[in-house]
């Protein structure tokens, strides 16, 4: 299956535009194909209201956003991606018909994904060219702030085209979640939807408003999912025996008629409970003001659970790995090439771009990320040097000690922009760097920084000497930087000076 560089969308609705705006923002082309041309603004429209949110997901160094083009010709689409993902209505015969048609244009190493929120795979790909690259993954709205995926093979899907697509969805921050075997509605769904009727039932039956049975949920259960499932915490509700003295204590009440389950049937007075019950929580705000409020905890609370390592932090933690890891090797890539090379002269470190959360009251970039980008480019120096995790958790450590930073020119949001670095000094204990802040699309200086650091005992608190392998790396590029034109604005280097 193919490493994917463009997403091909089949229907850019409220699941599209999801889609499109986490896939731009993890640096994958969007071929957005819809039947209605006014699509074309809606999904713009759409990514530009989930980039503030996104900016503020992480602040590991991202590729630059990709690039988003629409089309109302579904072959045309399917012929020039490298992966489908159907978002149309949720009618059978409707998807069944234009997921046959983008098989019959889209190669065979192209995998199509379904959104569908519970129909099955093997009724999808019925009629399809290729059928074994077809399978369900199931997202959630927001779908660029959510990461889950149910992934549903059908009876003719592929473990190849499982596991492309898993690789896939991890790719781009999402968490996979692999359905062992396909039945109406998928795992969520099937769950949701139980918690659902019983709402419908004490809304009908006059036992609870909508806002109530809110509550009853935002104030427990609610903040207890976040973190932990419903069988994690009722294991934890058994207390020292766990699940199974919970099971011997509340398991008779399975018998009792707690739960209703069946649906009750719709009628208008229910039906208008439902919706008076909603607009009156709504209280005025309107849909975009809800989705803002909504965005915008979704992304605290995956922030707090990163500490935890649990559930969507955790999988958020991991996009970040990845991210520095990857920013890391393209930067070490390049050092090693311009030390072959015999390149005589700073070497690029990072590529990044000005996110819109960047910038400040003026409309530029805000001073403390310019420290963050340069922190960014010589963390990936000293990566490369050897100064990674496990260097760190032996004790020692890279200490900043000085910083001095020059601005020279404008950072606009969105603009791609790129550091490159260079090796003043090097000694035992100390490493003084240069970088140049750039502009991509024209290579206009921005800012520089010159910084020193020193390499301490993180036990002691005191400087000490650099690791022999981690300073003969270092002096590679040394011996590689001398002689070159020592750069202007010296502050750190005269106080080094000083100290030293
Ligand atoms: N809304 C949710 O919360 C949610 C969550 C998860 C999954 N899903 C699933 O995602 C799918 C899409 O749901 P949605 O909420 O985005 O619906 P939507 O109505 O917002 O969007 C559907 C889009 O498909 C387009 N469309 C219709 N026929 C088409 C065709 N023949 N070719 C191309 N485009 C066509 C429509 O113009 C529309 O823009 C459904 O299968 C749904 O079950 C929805």
């Amino acid at each position: 299956m193919r490493q994917v560089r463009v997403l091909g969308l089949l229907g850019t609705g409220v699941i599209g535009g999801g889609w499109a705006a986490r896939a731009l923002y993890l640096g994958i082309d969007v071929v957005a194909m819809d039947t209605r041309p006014e699509m074309e603004a809606w999904i713009r429209g759409a990514v530009e209201n989930a980039r503030g949110t996104l900016s503020r997901l992480t602040l590991a160094p991202l590729p630059p956003e990709g690039k988003l083009s629409f089309t109302t010709d579904l072959e045309a689409m399917a012929r020039g991606v490298d992966f489908i993902q159907e978002n149309v209505p949720e009618q059978l015969e409707l998807k069944q018909r234009v997921l046959a048609q983008a098989s019959r244009a889209a190669p065979a190493d192209v995998v199509i994904a379904s959104s569908t929120s519970g129909l099955l795979p093997s009724d999808l790909q019925r009629e399809m060219t290729a059928p074994e690259r077809f399978l369900v993954a199931h997202p959630f709205n927001p779908v660029y702030l959510l990461p889950l995926v149910e992934l549903v093979g059908g009876q003719r899907t592929s473990p190849a085209a499982l596991a492309a697509a898993e690789h896939f969805y991890t790719e781009i921050g999402m968490h996979p979640l692999r359905v062992r075997r396909e039945v109406p509605g998928h795992l969520t769904d099937r769950l949701q939807e139980a918690l659902w009727r019983e709402i419908l039932h004490l809304v009908n039956d006059g036992v609870a408003s909508t806002g109530e049975l809110d509550d009853a949920i935002v104030y427990g259960p609610g903040l207890r999912w976040a973190g932990m499932g419903t069988n994690l915490v009722y294991h934890l509700a058994g207390g020292e025996t766990g699940m199974r003295h919970m099971l011997r204590q509340f398991g008779p009440c399975l018998k009792w008629p707690w739960t209703k389950l069946e649906a009750p049937e719709l009628t208008e007075t229910l039906i208008d409970r439902m919706v008076e019950g909603t607009q009156a929580q709504a209280q005025g705000r309107s849909i975009r003001e809800l989705e803002r409020l909504r965005d915008e905890y979704l992304l605290a609370i995956q922030q707090v659970l990163k500490q935890f390592d649990l559930g969507a932090g955790s999988t958020l933690r991991g996009l970040e790995e990845r991210l520095y890891a990857r920013s890391g090797s393209r930067a070490s890539a390049g050092i090693d090439q311009a030390l072959a090379a015999r390149t005589r002269g700073p070497v690029r470190m990072l590529d990044t771009y000005v996110r819109p959360e960047w910038i400040d009251y003026n409309g530029h970039m805000t001073d403390s990320r310019y420290l963050q980008v340069f922190g960014d480019a010589t963390d990936a120096l000293f990566r490369w040097a050897g100064v990674d995790d496990g260097y760190r958790e032996s004790g020692r450590a890279m200490y900043t000690v000085e910083s001095h930073v020059m601005h020279r020119a404008e950072a606009k949001a969105l603009e791609p922009i790129h550091v490159t670095t260079q090796m003043l000094e090097l000694d035992g204990r100390r490493v003084r760097l240069h970088h140049c802040l750039h502009r991509t699309r024209d290579e206009k200086l921005l800012a520089t920084a010159e910084q020193l650091y020193v390499h301490v005992d993180t036990r002691t608190s005191h400087a000490a000497p650099l690791e022999p392998s981690v300073h003969a790396r270092l002096d590679e590029l040394r011996v590689a930087h001398a002689g070159l034109p020592s750069p202007a604005g010296g502050a750190a280097r005269s106080n080094a000076n000083r100290n030293g």
